[in-house]
């Protein structure tokens, strides 16, 4: 596609979620038909980055949807030095300032330092420096047309300020971003809460990464009290979930709240919803084993994005024993099964990007947390498909030893099912072998699952 000449925009990121920003950004402008560009080498974890965008609309459409980004500037000028910003700026183009300094215009100037709190004649110092830019207009604090902003970085080190800024920066504002969605979906005033509610902020991220939009159906396969159907439902995508748990779904049981024993009449996923004007986004919530999926086949979902559980505030189940599962499928029903068994966190992984390679439209996204154990992190413990290639892979850390990776993956191949039983079968045929120098009941149950396996392609192949 043939592109027209790129903008430089300034982007004011907030110091958190390092790792979360880039993935957000680039996913966002891809969204928005755009691809990510910067001219310079982005510094990774500076609040400030150049990009090379085409038109403000775009840098517009990014901030209705980021929160890892605070506000957008159109870049008038930068430097190392006062001197180097403003031979930038008298470099910049007058065609370009020129709408924005007219004479029936009202503008005002701001002042935001990173790292560092400057003294009231600093700010004046710095603004007055400014006087060659050839301003018509009149200055209005209150309600500007127009407002501009200088930014200075001191740097990453509050024991190490230096005097003078490593970097200025001169720009027209555009836009903010949505970091107050952070405070107004805050999980402390939300009806329905559990253990494991995920934080606002995060389940934003999650909802961008995923790149959800309007009219897209979002489908969460662990879905607890719907953290995640929130975000993505402000969105305007259409969302529904599944639990294995029968009191989450259906708001009853104990309180997480503290001094609150039973949940109330309105603690419940739809009532969430609800408190965000969003309940029309709700298709709905079942009661569901995430491991033996209920949906008709030609099932299609835009976006997966959730969080399973790791067995450490909440059990990591699945309905019936092994052998109570191979009874069941042999019979071919899908009856209630009582008793729980354990549910090994790799089975969680291996079942759910199955899942995703088959129920996603191609190009949908997985967007899902994978709890790490630091020491014996490598980039290969990251679970594959060969339907679904990895976009992102960002770490949240939880303590000295253990972390937790948000994970983008997006289809980008069709489905086969034949394939797929293969690379089951290689896949138990590797834990078989080592689970045989471990112990044997765990072979046992591996011939189990093996069996239950094989009614799974009997019934596949009609
Ligand atoms: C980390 S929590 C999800 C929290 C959710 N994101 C929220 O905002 O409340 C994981 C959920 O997975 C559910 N779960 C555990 N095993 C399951 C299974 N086999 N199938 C479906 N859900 C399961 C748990 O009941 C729990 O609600």
């Amino acid at each position: 596609m043939a592109r027209g000449p790129l903008s430089r925009y300034l982007l004011l990121l907030a110091q958190e979620n390092l790792e979360f920003r880039l993935p957000e950004i680039e996913a966002l402008l891809s969204l928005c038909g755009g691809q990510f560009s910067s001219e310079q080498e982005i510094r990774i974890n500076s609040p400030f980055w150049i990009l090379n965008i085409p038109s403000e609309d775009m840098a517009r459409g990014l901030m209705k949807r980021t929160v890892c980004a605070k506000s957008i500037f159109e870049l008038w000028g930068q430097g190392k030095s006062a001197e180097e910003l403003h031979t930038s700026l008298k470099n910049y183009p007058l065609e370009k300032m020129v709408p924005y300094l007219q004479s029936d215009s009202t503008y005002k100037i701001c002042i935001h330092a990173f790292n560092k709190t400057l003294t009231q004649e600093e700010k004046i110092e710095r603004i007055d420096a400014l006087g060659f830019l050839p301003f018509d207009g009149k200055v209005n604090l209150k309600k500007p047309e127009h407002i501009f902003w200088i930014l200075e970085d001191y740097g990453m080190d509050p024991n190490n300020i230096p005097q003078k800024p490593l970097y200025s920066y001169f720009g027209r504002w555009i836009a903010d971003g949505q970091r107050e969605l952070i405070e107004s979906y805050s999980v402390k005033r939300r009806h329905f809460i559990g253990n494991t509610s995920m934080d606002a902020c995060l389940s934003f991220i999650m909802a961008n990464h995923g790149r959800v939009k309007a009219n897209d159906v979002v489908f969460d396969p662990f879905v607890g009290t719907g953290g995640l159907l929130i975000s993505s439902a402000h969105f305007g995508a259409y969302v529904c979930g599944t639990d294995i748990d029968y009191n989450t779904v259906h708001g009853l049981g104990k309180a997480s709240r503290k001094n609150q024993k039973w949940r109330g009449p309105d603690e419940n996923i739809r009532a969430n919803l609800r408190q965000y004007g969003l309940e029309k986004y709700y298709l709905d919530a079942l009661v569901s084993d995430a491991s033996k999926p209920i949906w008709r086949k030609g099932m299609l979902f835009d976006k997966i994005i959730t969080d399973p559980p790791y067995g450490i505030r909440e059990a990591t189940r699945r309905t019936g024993s092994p052998k109570e599962i191979v009874k069941a499928m042999e019979r071919g029903t899908e009856n209630h099964i009582s008793t729980s068994s354990n549910y090994h966190l790799s089975d969680i992984f291996f079942d759910l990007l199955n899942f995703a390679a088959e129920y996603l439209v191609m190009g949908g996204r997985l967007v899902y947390w994978l709890p790490v154990y630091k020491p014996e992190y490598t980039e290969e413990i990251i679970p594959q498909q060969p339907c679904l290639k990895l976009i992102s892979n960002c770490e949240q850390m939880l303590s000295s030893h253990t972390s937790r990776r948000l994970i983008t993956m997006e289809k980008v191949k069709e489905f086969e099912v034949h394939l797929n039983f293969l690379l089951f079968l290689q896949r138990l045929a590797e834990e078989a072998r080592a689970n045989a120098f471990k112990n044997k009941s765990k072979t046992i149950k591996s011939e189990h699952t093996i069996a239950a396996a094989k009614v799974i392609l009997k019934k596949s192949r009609g």
